[in-house]
């Protein structure tokens, strides 16, 4: 077996929600010839929901939605699978953008984006998709972001599903499984001791509580940084130190940026840093730590590992940035744990499902709460678990007043 193959095999085994759709729904087809365009960060767990989906009937396109995060072997697999992969490792921008306007020239009916950029794209150009296309799912918080502002502008001509949203992805992907996988990815690509040491996590929402969870978990001592008082407060309260990123700027051995803004460390900072001192972005964008001033105030710029660049500053400390500073999670390691997508992608499926069963107006909705609550449901009886429920006396007590 070819190692991409092999890599998808494993998965399937730790998917036992896309493994139980498969088997309920695999002779209603309730996607039979549906045309799904994909833009994922394409490996083995996005793989297995590409050929989730081709089995319930659709058919489907795939591209990543990172130029880093696509993993050569596992997308070669995948062709053989009998589905359309535009999407592959590189470092060039334009190669990028060209996997996306092939997967939009493919016109799908339906898009399933994670970060939005399938459907940006499709409306910013005006791309002949926007004509037949019925609907979008949208996997992460700056996607929903940037499709909600995009309804605000009046381009938004399709209902999208806003799956970031629902329960059963936020509260467990952004958060177990960005603190799981972004620690991962920087222990297996520096080799460094997180005990003892002092984290920087720049925002404290699903993805930053996560981090910084974990963080404490490993022995570091954890910085937070935050802009909106009530989140700053609860990190607080969780037993962490809230400051500026100037003030934590000297203190910190990591720096971790989650909050899908802009900007959020840069050259004031920098200068600031320890020697030696790592960062690394699990934000969606490669914006939040600016890699352009990082590399204007720098004498040297070299690689120190895979995955790893030393930046040398004038005042002669080296800093090291992890995967040019997109997310580091999945553009240096292998994304987020196996069950956690299981869950995420449980809700891509049962939305997308939606979708050709309702038709809606144009605008961002939330995943129903009945679905939200089966996948909940169903994750806890694959993991053996039994909850009480409740009872008439106790229904009508807590409807009474
Ligand atoms: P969130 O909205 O729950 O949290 C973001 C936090 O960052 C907020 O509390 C906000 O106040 C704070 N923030 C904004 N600007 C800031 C600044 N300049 N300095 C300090 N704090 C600031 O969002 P969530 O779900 O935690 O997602 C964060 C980012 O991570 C998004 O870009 C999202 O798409 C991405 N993401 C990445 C994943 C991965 O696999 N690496 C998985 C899921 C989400």
């Amino acid at each position: 077996m070819k190692l991409g193959e092999q890599k998808i095999q494993w998965v399937s085994q730790y998917m036992p929600l896309l493994n139980k759709i498969r088997d309920d729904e695999r002779l209603n087809q309730p996607l039979k010839d549906v045309k799904i365009g994909m833009s994922i960060h394409l490996e083995a767990k996005t793989a297995y929901l590409a050929m989730t989906l081709k089995e319930l009937g659709a058919v489907v396109a795939i591209t990543g939605s990172n130029p880093l995060s696509t993993q050569d072997d596992v997308a070669s697999a995948l062709k053989d699978f009998g589905i359309s992969v535009y999407g592959k490792h590189t470092h060039d921008e334009n190669e990028y953008k060209t996997g996306i306007r092939k997967v939009l020239d493919f016109m799908p009916d339906l898009i399933l984006d994670d970060g939005a950029d399938l459907t940006v794209t499709a409306y910013t150009t005006n791309h002949p998709v926007v004509e037949t296309l019925k609907g979008v799912t949208e996997e992460t918080t700056t996607g929903v972001r940037r499709l909600r502002s995009l309804h605000n502008s009046g381009l938004l001509k399709v209902p999208v599903i806003a799956v970031n949203n629902a329960h059963t992805k936020y509260l467990f992907d952004n958060r177990y499984g960005t603190g799981q996988s972004t620690w991962d990815s920087i222990m297996r690509n520096t080799n460094l001791l997180i005990a003892g040491k002092t984290v920087v996590i720049a925002g404290y929402g699903w993805c930053g509580r996560g981090i910084a969870s974990r963080a404490k978990g490993l022995g570091a001592r954890v910085i937070v940084t935050e802009v909106e008082p009530v989140r700053a407060l609860e990190a607080a309260m969780d037993g962490f130190t809230v400051m500026t990123m100037k003030e934590a700027a000297e203190h910190g051995d990591f720096f971790i940026t989650a909050t899908g803004d802009i900007n959020v460390i840069g050259e004031e900072h920098f200068l600031l840093m320890k020697d030696g001192a790592v960062l690394a972005n699990a934000g969606h964008f490669n914006v939040e730590i600016d890699v352009k001033a990082l590399s204007k105030i720098s004498v040297d710029v070299f690689q120190a590992r895979p995955n790893v660049d030393g930046y040398k500053l004038p005042n002669g400390k080296t800093l090291y940035l992890l995967s040019e500073g997109r997310l580091v999670n999945l553009a240096g390691a292998d994304g987020h744990p196996v069950e956690i997508m299981d869950l995420s992608f449980a809700v891509q499926v049962m939305s997308l499902i939606y979708l050709t069963q309702h038709s809606l107006k144009p605008g961002v909705y939330p995943v129903l709460k009945e679905i939200d609550e089966s996948i909940a449901r169903a994750k806890l009886k694959c993991m053996g678990i039994t909850i009480d429920s409740l009872g008439k006396d106790q229904k009508d007590y807590l409807e009474s007043f």
